[in-house]
């Protein structure tokens, strides 16, 4: 159908308000999508890739700490027509694709996106647009095999690529029937967005999918083998952010992808060693002698003299004092950890806490 091209396609609607509960303490103060990585919240790199695919209106549905977005797109040009839709309760995703339809302008057979706010991907989304208006589907899927698909929504295809079902979160190893997930990106029938029951909560997932295979409607999946990473959890983060400052993953919001990436006003000291795609925020201080791998530090971070931070996230305004080993770790914003600590594999710092000098060690010698 050669009448389609890649702007067939001219609305989004992006999933920005769920908890992130997994990425807590970060997302005490910050919504998941609005966390800074690589120079930038998250979000931005969702909204420049869509916007290079050629879509010109984004309706951001919000729910929680919906303020956050606010207050960030009345004062950025993104370039592309930004709404915000704001539930007053959350509605789950299928109940926020349903609350943002009064904001959409597409007519009722048009193509639509969604977008799930916490995925990094290099989908092919024209592509996937053009298969969905090729095939008159009413939904189709951006799918990505992963190697434990657990954590994820399961979706089997026929040998025509129609979906066969949906399993979100297996329970049971027999649910376990393809290593095919929901990449967290959709086309919709405008009008299909319609049918979803408006003003409860419903789940896409649980819901909607298994009731449009029910009714027989044409459900695609398109299998993309492309980068694809899901930044819920804390190492799922910290590898985002790692993978678009050294370029490994595509973003239109990168112009410089390199082995580390230090924002204005930072200070780094000479004998510091930035490695492993680390970012360093804005105003933040880097002593001589650190060594910073791998790692996001972010706006107002302090990381002392001789300390070694490698795969952690150091949240805004904390403080790493000198000689600390902080490896695998998240440390909440405005926290201050005290000089020699060890803090290792997955340990949690709350917003503000203080450790003392010393406190923590993972071995006696030394
Ligand atoms: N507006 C709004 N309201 N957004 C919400 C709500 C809500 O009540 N609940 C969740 N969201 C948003 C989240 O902010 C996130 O961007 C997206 O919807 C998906 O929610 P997650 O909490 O990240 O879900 P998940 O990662 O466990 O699973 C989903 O994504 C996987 C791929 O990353 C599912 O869609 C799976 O099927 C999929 O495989
Ligand atoms: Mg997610």
């Amino acid at each position: 159908m050669g009448l389609w091209h890649a702007s067939a396609v001219t609305e989004a609607v992006m999933l920005v308000g769920g908890q992130g509960t997994r990425l807590r303490p970060l997302t005490i103060n910050t919504p998941k999508p609005m966390l800074p990585v690589a120079g930038v919240p998250f979000t931005v790199h969702q909204i420049t890739r869509a916007r290079a695919a050629g879509v010109t209106r984004i309706v951001l549905a919000t729910s929680y700490r919906a303020e956050v977005f606010r207050e960030f797109i009345e004062g950025a040009d993104l370039g592309i027509e930004i709404v915000i839709a704001t539930e007053d309760e959350p509605l789950g995703t299928g109940g926020a694709i349903r609350h943002a339809l009064p904001y959409l302008q597409s007519a009722p057979d048009a193509p639509v996106l969604v977008f799930n706010g916490d995925v990094l991907s290099g989908l092919d989304i024209g592509g996937l647009v053009n298969h969905h208006v090729a095939g008159s589907a009413d939904a189709t899927l951006y799918l990505t095999p992963v190697a434990d698909p657990r954590a994820f929504g399961l979706v089997p295809t026929d040998t025509d690529g129609r979906v066969t079902k949906f399993l979100e979160k297996p329970q049971t190893p027999e649910e376990i029937v393809t290593d095919q997930i929901n990449a967290g990106c959709y086309v919709f029938r405008r009008s299909v967005i319609d049918e979803i029951p408006a003003g409860r909560p419903v789940s896409v997932e649980r819901e909607t999918f298994p009731g449009l295979l029910a009714a027989n409607a044409m459900v695609l999946g398109v299998v993309d083998r492309g980068y694809w990473l899901d930044l819920g959890t804390p190492m799922a983060f910290v590898q985002g952010s790692r993978d678009l400052v050294l370029g490994n993953a595509p973003s239109p919001a990168v112009s410089n992808p390199g082995p580390y990436l230090v924002l204005a006003d930072a200070e780094v000291a000479s004998g510091a060693l930035l490695t492993g795609g680390c970012a360093i925020g804005r105003r933040a201080q880097v002593g001589a002698g650190a060594v910073v791998d791998g790692s996001v530090v972010f706006d107002d971070a302090r990381i002392g003299a001789g300390a070694k931070v490698t795969g952690s996230i150091v949240g805004a305004g904390a403080t790493v004092g000198e000689n600390c080993v902080i490896d695998g770790a998240v440390i909440g914003d405005g926290a201050s950890i005290g000089a020699g600590n060890e803090l290792l594999a997955g340990v949690r710092i709350w917003p503000n806490v203080q450790i003392a000098a010393g406190a923590v060690r993972f071995s006696s010698d030394g």
